[in-house]
């Protein structure tokens, strides 16, 4: 077994600096001229950042195979998930540090002075204001949190929050590096986001279900990270090659460059780990020969980590060929667009990694339940499909067509693209009820011990969280505070700069959209019964605050986000107040007519609750005459006659 934990850190080693050695990361003759930090930081950054991945890769795939893959005991974890747990303590202990050691390696790298050399103000002023060094500072926060937590008893819900955690924390530095120095950043920086997560998992849990491999229902946790890593599989390969394709540029660079040499390494270790897995499903994975062929894959995936610490630290062969690289360019990740035209708008792609992979699965995992619903003989309303498949379409409609790139260097576009994400969006897909869909077509577990997608999906839906969140006020609240908060809270400036941040906010628009759509107009289950009459009230304040927003910005001489429109506004554009009155014209416009549909589904309901109710009374009153019992009324009537004569007499 020793063999078994070495042979992978080995192999990750060894490989790390062959490809360190050909990429050219630690030879001043392949960038002359570039000053360098010395032999000392040169060797220590990549050998940290190996060092930082592992520990990222093992925490984030022990928890996650205590938390989902192992069957639970009830509400808790298995006896050897919690013991996995409290391996996890001393992992992300050891990430956090490696983490923080990367922050001063990053700055020694960064200024080109020997880390020994530098000053703490320095080192504080990196980790509190450069994109990158705030990355690996959040990345240490993060780890210090799942130390923490990994303590935080035997029930299955922190068990999964830190999981969750787990995986969180290896993303931020993803957003920075290489790919958040590229044109094109939409595809590199969420892909690699992607890439890293989906490799770690994949990595991890093979770990993590070696070190369980004598528990007494191993065949059932096997089968669940089978699915698990086919799944990682098939979204590191799309993210790779998504990532490669945009540091390669050209076909050619895969064998002109040491980079396309060192990434075609990498196919080839994928294919090869492709291999052992199928292999492994052919073959009961309970067998004899499970241990070496996981150990097979555990040496060639930990080959491949150490390939990309090496890869990462190679120079890119698109950024070779730019001498002088442009500013606009850099800040957007794409060229700006010319004066607009309808083919522009539509034409002039903005390719993103996230949201073309979020329409993509969006679609097929809908259509596959509906096949399902079909096969096991029932019915699913083809507007329920029709809603949902329509709502994911001008989802990516307005963050993959042109009108996305015009919405990074026109307010007035950006807030088209506000309103459609807020409002259009949601609708059609709150319209689809996919919780109802999930809930009818997910498999139960014949082990009620095991805790599938469908019991997390409950387990989520009776929350308290979900409770709260889903109380009409606190929908209202989020919903309007966003809209507020963004634009007068001068929030949007900052957002715009960073791509984590601007993504994150295009998705809280969809999200705080669904849940106050969901809460009013919705038919998956989990919301709160409330009188339609308090909802059409929720409902019209939202209409009051969200025509107030508009007349507010309509009046304002305030350029809001003057810092982020005054860096990319284009020479053939209005003003900045100018379009930024235009754009608040159209937030009011817009949001009229999603509006005034709402309030008919709303007022719609009112009535059917008013019939349903009528007609259960009518029931009642049946029943009652039938029986020769009194009915609600008919009590109803005599307790105020009794009441009146009661009055009458004192
Ligand atoms: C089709 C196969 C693959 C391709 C095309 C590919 C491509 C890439 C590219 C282009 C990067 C970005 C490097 C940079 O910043 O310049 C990367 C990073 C990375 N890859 Fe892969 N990769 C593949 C398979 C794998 C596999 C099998 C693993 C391991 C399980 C893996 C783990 C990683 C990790 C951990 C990083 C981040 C490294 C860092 O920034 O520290 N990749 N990959």
């Amino acid at each position: 077994m020793r063999v078994v934990r070495t042979a992978p850190i080995a192999a990750a080693i060894v490989v790390l600096i062959g490809a360190l050695r050909f990429g050219g990361a630690v030879d001043d003759t392949v960038l002359p001229g570039i000053p360098s930090p010395g032999a000392g930081t040169e060797w220590a950054l990549p050998a940290v950042t190996l060092l930082a991945n592992l520990l990222g890769v093992l925490t984030a795939g022990l928890t996650v195979t205590a938390a989902f893959l192992l069957p639970g005991d009830g509400g808790s974890v298995a006896a050897r998930g919690w013991w996995l747990l409290r391996r996890t303590t001393w992992l992300a202990l050891l990430w956090a540090l490696a983490s923080a050691t990367l922050i001063v390696l990053t700055v020694s790298d960064v200024l080109a002075v020997p880390a020994g050399q530098l000053s703490r103000q320095a080192v504080v002023s990196f980790a509190s204001d450069i994109s990158q060094g705030q990355a690996l500072l959040l990345q240490t926060g993060l780890a210090l949190a799942v130390a923490v937590l990994s303590r935080g008893g035997t029930s299955r819900g922190p068990a999964a929050v830190t999981a969750l955690l787990a995986t969180t924390a290896i993303v931020p530095p993803a957003f920075t590096g290489h790919a958040a120095g590229a044109g094109n950043h939409q595809i590199a920086v969420t892909s690699l986001a992607v890439h890293v997560v989906a490799a770690s998992l994949w990595t991890g849990g093979l770990a993590g279900l070696l070190l369980v491999r004598r528990h007494r229902r191993f065949a059932d946790t096997a089968g669940r990270y089978s699915r698990l890593a086919l799944g990682c599989f098939v979204a590191t390969a799309v993210s790779g090659v998504a990532n490669a394709a945009v540091r390669l540029g050209d076909w050619g660079a895969l064998w002109n460059s040491r980079y396309g040499v060192l990434v075609a390494v990498k196919v080839l270790a994928l294919l090869t780990v492709g291999l052992i897995g199928a292999v492994h499903r052919r073959r009961a994975v309970w067998a004899e020969s499970f241990v070496r062929l996981a150990a097979g894959e555990l040496v060639v995936l930990g080959a491949a980590i150490g390939l990309a610490v090496g890869l990462s630290r190679t120079p890119t062969p698109v950024a070779e060929d730019v001498a002088v690289p442009d500013p606009l360019v850099e800040l957007l990740g794409f060229t700006p667009p010319g004066a607009p035209t309808a083919v522009r708008m539509v034409g002039d792609l903005l390719p993103d990694f996230f949201f073309v992979a979020a329409v993509a699965v969006g679609i097929g995992v809908y259509l596959a339940g509906v096949r399902r619903m079909r096969r096991a003989g029932h019915d699913w309303p083809v507007s329920r499909t029709l809603s949902w498949i329509g709502g994911l379409l001008v989802l990516g409609a307005f963050t993959l067509l042109g009108v996305a790139k015009y919405a990074y260097v026109l307010f007035s576009v950006h807030m088209v693209q506000h309103m459609v994400l807020s409002m259009v969006v949601p609708i059609l897909l709150v319209g689809g009820a996919p919780v109802t869909l999930a809930l009818r077509t997910l498999r139960r577990p014949a082990d009620p011990q095991v805790r599938g997608a469908r019991e997390w999906l409950l387990v989520i839906l009776h929350s308290r969280v979900v409770r709260l969140l889903g109380h009409p006020l606190v929908a209202l609240g989020i919903y309007v505070v966003s809209l507020y908060g963004l634009y007068l809270g001068n929030l949007l400036a900052t957002l715009m700069r960073y791509h984590l941040g601007h993504l994150a906010m295009l998705v809280h628009f969809v999200l705080a959209g669904y849940l106050l759509f969901w809460v009013l107009i919705g038919v998956d289950p989990g919301r709160r019964r409330v009188h339609p009459a308090m909802l059409t009230v929720v409902h019209f304040l939202a209409m009051v605050a969200h025509a107030f927003f508009g007349f507010v910005l309509l009046q304002s001489t305030t350029v809001i986000a003057a810092g982020w429109y005054t860096s990319v506004h284009p020479a053939w554009a209005s003003s900045l107040l100018a379009d930024q009155r235009l754009g608040a014209g159209l937030a009011w416009a817009f949001g009229e007519l999603p509006a005034v549909v709402i309030m008919l589904l709303l007022v719609r309901q009112w009535i059917r609750s008013d019939e349903r109710e009528q007609a259960r009374l009518d029931r009642a009153a049946d029943r009652a005459e039938a029986s020769g019992d009194e009915d609600d009324l008919a009590r109803y009537n005599t307790f105020l006659a009794q009441a009146s004569a009661r009055t009458g007499k004192s």
